[in-house]
């Protein structure tokens, strides 16, 4: 972003880096945790709940790279270090089921970081509307596409 750009967004900028870079790093904890459970999901009929869990991890790992695109035009940097995404997140990190094959821990586990990633982008979204168009439009996109992955696993838990 440049001077001007950087000047029209009706917001301060250092608490807006604050906010982008927390929903960076829930991205990446639900990008590894989504991931992960991919990777380990066992037990009867795993395959549908695995490739549920590749496609939102794939998804999860866009918002990141979405965020730091932003972020870095923005003129800051996403946090360098992966020990700070944890610390940096706006909710702790979601700890897997011991049970591979218990899949519907591993719905509800979803379903609670989706809440979550909800909640966070709403307030992100009300926050820039109006204000600061660039970033209003980023976080409503992700915002629809966290609405889906709740629906997704809500819809799972209902079989
Ligand atoms: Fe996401
Ligand atoms: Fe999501």
């Amino acid at each position: 972003m440049g001077k001007q750009a950087r000047a029209i967004a009706d917001l301060s900028l250092k608490d807006l880096m604050k906010d982008l870079n927390k929903a960076y790093c829930d991205e990446w904890l639900a990008f590894y945790l989504y991931w992960y459970m991919a990777q380990t999901v066992s037990g009867r009929n795993y395959e549908g709940i695995k490739g549920a869990l590749e496609k939102l991890a794939k998804e999860e790992f866009e918002h990141a790279t979405e965020l730091a695109d932003l972020i870095t035009k923005l003129g800051d940097v996403p946090v360098a270090n992966p020990m700070e995404l944890e610390k940096g997140a706006n909710a702790p990190y979601l700890i897997p089921p011991k049970n591979t094959a218990d899949i519907n821990r591993i719905i509800r586990i979803v379903a609670e970081a989706e809440a979550g990633a909800i909640e966070v982008y709403s307030k992100l979204a009300k926050k820039t509307f109006g204000k600061d168009t660039v970033t209003y439009q980023l976080v409503s996109h992700i915002l629809s596409e966290e609405v889906d992955h709740e629906e997704m696993f809500e819809n799972l838990l209902e079989r």
